[in-house]
């Protein structure tokens, strides 16, 4: 028997600790009712699928970096000639031609899985189109793109009104960075790093057609594609940087790789795309300011509940495109990590990247079956909660309705198949008379005991031979004593 969650800590110290730890983030509340609601519904939903979705799939290499010219690891290219990388990696729209793209296939694997939003690249940061615009050729439904003959060919609207009709909120990543377009990326310089090769201030029409061909495409988003829940805008450093030393301005002015602002008008971006959407979350990731209606951890779990609306996003391989051979994150895992972040306040946007025929990795589908067979036992621990302190004793962590109804997920170690004989917690105690039930055990009520300032249960034999589920098992609380939500968090 172990005894589970022993150390305790003081209702203060744990909110004391988790704004200590939290990371240094001023968030601007949103004010507007029709966006606060559905971000209100998009923090209900919880568990998001992100997909990231181009020509590069087609080399199964990382989105995008690899035209980049910054010295990163992640931006290795198979050929040492970057002209000649770049040359080829224009073409690709020539054979780009996903023959097996399928979207009711993974809004079906999405659904069972238990997500309830997407988030789809409509275009990442080499600028290729993955929806239909009048703003440039470097599109999916080009005619030089083979796929554009097929009725499915404007991928992103056949992948936001698939999920829609199952349901789904709908979110279109777009960068806002663009490394085909030459207000961006001018034809007349080399590219040495992800900012604009020119300098803006010496070339303000440049930069002014920049902010247009942005804002035209964003509109037609908008305007095209049915109702969208949520503009994922990513390239963060494009933004204004208002306070730049008087170095960096002398640098500035002469070399066009040092800081420049890149306005791109987010004000009037915003407030035309929501004269279309009125209910629109904005998510300009990275970028401080009214337009961040909730932050991005991206790949890493925050340590403690935040105290503003926050989701992880992550990739389920080790890449957010798709890579051959990718080694996929367990069921477990994903359970493990859904309820971690859950816990926290969190919502999980869990990233497949499709490969070149339009389809996912095998993997990906039989890791989507796995977590959706534990979240027909236990979603309702997952949907609609709020975080409760003390988040995570031990082994255990908790989530709470507005109800009241606590759960205390325990979650199972590797090869730990068997659910434990006796589940006790340290810091909460169901309230008096409060029912106590396993899910996925029917209605049946254990029996528990108040020790100390928490209490003790054991777990059923029939329960422990046959196990409702694997991974981590979750015990019901109708009502806890004395706890209500900790981190009030009003969105
Ligand atoms: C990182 C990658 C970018 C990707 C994003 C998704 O910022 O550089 O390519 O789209 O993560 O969160």
């Amino acid at each position: 028997m172990k005894r589970l969650n022993l150390i305790g800590f003081s209702l203060l110290l744990a909110v004391n600790l988790a704004m200590a730890q939290a990371p240094k983030q001023v968030y601007y509340p949103e004010k507007d009712t029709a966006v606060l609601n559905n971000l209100h519904r998009w923090h209900e939903n919880k568990f998001g699928l992100l997909m990231h979705w181009g020509i590069y799939s087609e080399w199964g290499v990382v989105e995008s970096w690899s035209i980049c010219s910054e010295d990163e690891p992640w931006e290795v290219r198979r050929d040492s000639n970057y002209t000649d990388y770049k040359e080829k990696y224009d073409n690709l729209i020539k054979t780009f031609d996903p023959v097996k793209f399928d979207p009711e296939k993974w809004a079906n694997a999405a659904k069972y899985a238990g997500m309830r939003y997407v988030v789809f690249t409509t275009k990442h940061h080499d600028g290729f189109c993955m929806f239909n615009t009048k703003t440039t050729n470097f599109r999916v439904t080009s005619p030089e793109c083979p796929f554009h003959t097929n009725p499915r060919a404007n991928i992103a609207k056949s992948i936001f009104s698939t999920f829609r009709k199952d349901g789904f909120m709908i979110g279109a990543y777009f960068s806002k960075a663009d490394w085909h377009c030459p207000y961006y990326w001018w034809p007349n310089f080399a590219t040495p790093d992800r900012n604009p090769n020119y300098n803006i201030k010496l070339h303000p029409n440049r930069w002014h057609n920049f902010v247009k061909y942005t804002r035209t495409q964003i509109n037609e988003l908008m305007s095209n594609y049915g109702r969208i829940d949520i503009l994922w805008l990513d390239a963060g450093w494009v933004r204004v940087k208002s306070q730049l030393t008087i170095d960096e301005e002398k640098l500035a002015a002469k070399y066009p790789v040092f800081p420049q602002s890149q306005d791109i008008d987010m004000p009037r971006i915003v407030k035309q795309a929501r004269k279309r959407q009125p209910w629109l979350i904005v998510v300009d990731r990275d970028v401080t300011g009214p337009y961040q209606d909730y932050l991005t951890p991206e790949n890493t779990v925050p340590k403690n509940a935040l105290p503003y609306p926050w989701e992880t996003c992550m990739p389920m391989g080790t890449s957010w495109s798709y890579k051959p051979h990718d080694h996929y994150k367990s069921v477990s895992k994903l359970i493990h990590l859904l309820v971690g972040i859950v816990s926290k306040g969190g919502n999980f946007l869990l990233n497949i990247g499709p490969n070149s025929q339009g389809d996912w990795s095998p993997t990906a589908y039989k890791r989507l079956k796995g977590v959706g067979d534990w979240m027909k036992v236990n979603g309702q621990a997952i949907y609609d909660t709020h975080p409760v302190w003390p988040y995570k004793q031990g082994k255990v962590c908790l989530t709470q309705l507005d109800d009241g109804t606590t759960f205390a997920i325990f979650l199972a170690d590797k090869g730990e198949d068997t659910p434990p004989s006796r589940i006790w917690m340290d810091n909460i105690c169901p309230a008096k008379g409060a029912k106590v039930t396993l899910l996925g055990y029917g209605d049946t009520p254990l029996k528990w005991k108040r020790v100390g300032d928490g209490f003790e249960t054991d777990v059923p034999k029939e329960f422990r031979k046959h196990p409702p589920c694997e991974h981590a098992w979750v015990l019901r609380i109708s009502n806890v004593a004395g706890h209500s939500r900790t981190m009030d968090v009003k969105y």
